[in-house]
């Protein structure tokens, strides 16, 4: 029996949408922190995720990552329906992250940070080898010659590049970066700059929640603002720079700078 080429493609999931999220909302009590949020992504983007303090972006975050399930809504990951799952099934499909907030263990040292998120995936392998992939991803992130620094003695640039590190080690097809840049020097921002540019050529979708715009805006492809938990813009860096309603919520007079 031949197959009518229509049912094949229509059978499995879309390719051009790694991930899609329809109406989704999380709400803390009476505030609605994402609110009926719905875009879609798709494989090897490089998207930026702005809006003010408080608008929802970190919560975003957190219910892509199961940290947080989601009030209302629902979660597509390569055509899989993954609303509700738990952080370490939605790690081993392929989303990883890193924080806001940077949060080693302090008192492990480099390496061992890094080995940490293979471990639940290597649990019987050869601690060399579970070595190797940490030190892969060390080397990634030019971390590898401090590869025996307890994280407490680490500087806040290399801490960040650290937790780049651990994200790296699940191979992620969807990476999300919260507040990739805060806190750095101009020349600790260019590192991880290149880092996100590397990987996304080599066809890792990123999204990068970010308040530091003029490293932003020229680094990425497309542009969400959440505003008080809603979607109320996307597009080009440029459309959004001319978006009338995301200058009168965010951008003001600097949206100049973008246009
Ligand atoms: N676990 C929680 N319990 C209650 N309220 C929360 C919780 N997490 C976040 N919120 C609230 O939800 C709203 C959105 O917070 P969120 O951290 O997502 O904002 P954000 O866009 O990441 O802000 P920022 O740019 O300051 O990091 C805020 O009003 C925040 O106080
Ligand atoms: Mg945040």
């Amino acid at each position: 029996m031949s197959l009518n080429t229509s049912q094949v493609a229509s059978s499995g999931p879309d390719e051009n949408i790694l991930l899609e999220i329809k109406n989704l909302s999380k709400h803390f009590e009476g505030l609605k922190a994402v609110d009926q949020v719905s875009f879609s992504i798709k494989p090897a983007e490089l998207i930026g995720v702005i809006g003010p303090n408080g608008a929802g972006k970190t919560t975003l975050f957190n219910l892509l990552t199961g940290f947080l399930k989601p009030t209302a809504g629902e979660i597509f990951f390569n055509g899989k329906n993954i609303t509700g799952w738990p952080p370490f099934k939605i790690s081993k499909i392929g989303i990883a992250r890193t924080f806001q907030l940077v949060r080693p263990f302090r008192f492990l040292d480099a390496l061992e940070n890094a080995m940490v998120p293979h471990i639940p995936q290597n649990i019987l392998a050869k601690s060399s080898t579970l070595r190797n992939k940490a030190i892969w991803s060390l080397i990634t992130v030019d971390l590898a010659e401090k590869k025996n620094y307890p994280a407490f003695i680490l500087p806040h640039g290399d801490l960040k590049r650290l937790d780049i590190a651990r994200s790296f080690a699940v191979q992620p097809r969807l990476l999300l970066l919260d507040e990739p840049f805060s806190g750095l020097s101009y020349e600790e921002a260019f590192r991880i700059q290149r880092l996100i540019r590397d990987a996304h050529e080599k066809g890792m979708s990123i999204v990068i929640v970010e308040h530091k715009l003029k490293i932003l805006m020229k680094l990425v492809e497309r542009v969400l603002v959440l505003d008080r938990g809603r979607l109320i813009g996307e597009g080009s860096p440029k459309e959004i720079a001319n978006n009338v309603e995301v200058i009168n919520a965010y951008l003001g007079t600097e949206a100049k700078e973008y246009g």
